[in-house]
């Protein structure tokens, strides 16, 4: 299972990539815009320094919605170091553009991913990736989990090779829920990963041995 992060920001993605276990970053315009990154020039240098710190995939997100604007910028954003992974809304000129840049080697993530339907839908136009919202699922009384677990099970009754990427993970549990069910990746906050660190039991047991290796001393 890999791991991204869901942050734009800079010191929360160093201290994740410094843990080791990180595999990439996620970023959409409101990640961006918490962080005060604004405007084309300073985002794309965001992106750039993003590329910097971490050695995995990290995407960025188009903002057109015409396939002629979603191809142009796409093709931007991809050039800007090969580590990114050009990320597309789904809709139906987003499905068009995945299926193009499927076809032309850049790779994609299909977000705002919220039915089997749509995850269908990506898949079968080639996105590396697909990912669906499932704590914004949770939000409106609808469980985000199943959507990942009925997901699971269309890809593999097809063997599709895209990724599911359990987006809008927003605590440790999920992390844990998505192991369980086979999601390929999980992008979440920091707060979401270091949870998965937390035990009483570790730290009572630490302690004692602590004390106990200091009445040798
Ligand atoms: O990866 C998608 C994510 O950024 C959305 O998360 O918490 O805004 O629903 P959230």
């Amino acid at each position: 299972m890999k791991f991204f992060i869901d942050t734009a920001n800079l010191d929360q993605i160093k201290e994740a990539q410094d843990l080791g276990v990180l595999d990439g970053v996620t970023t959409n315009p409101s990640l961006m815009a918490k962080e005060g990154i604004t405007g084309k020039e300073n985002i794309i240098n965001h992106y750039k320094k993003i590329c910097e710190i971490v050695t995995g995939d990290v995407s960025a997100e188009v903002i057109s919605t015409d396939f002629e604007g979603i191809i142009k910028e796409g093709e931007e954003l991809a050039k800007l170091h090969d580590q990114i992974i050009v990320k597309v809304p789904m809709i139906k000129d987003g499905v068009k553009a995945i299926k193009y840049f499927s076809d032309n080697g850049i790779k994609t993530n299909c977000t705002l991913v919220f039915s089997p339907g749509q995850a269908l839908l990506a898949a079968k136009a080639g996105a590396t990736y697909v990912s669906p919202f499932i704590g914004r699922l949770d939000d409106i009384s609808t469980d985000g989990l199943n959507l990942i677990a009925e997901i699971r099970m269309i890809y593999d009754n097809y063997g599709f090779n895209t990724q599911i990427l359990a987006a809008s993970v927003r605590h440790t549990m999920h992390v844990i829920d998505c192991a369980k069910i086979g999601a390929d990746v999980m992008t979440g906050p920091l707060s979401s990963i270091e949870g998965l660190l937390k035990h009483p039991l570790t730290d009572i047991g630490l302690a004692k041995f602590l004390a106990d290796y200091q009445k040798g001393n």
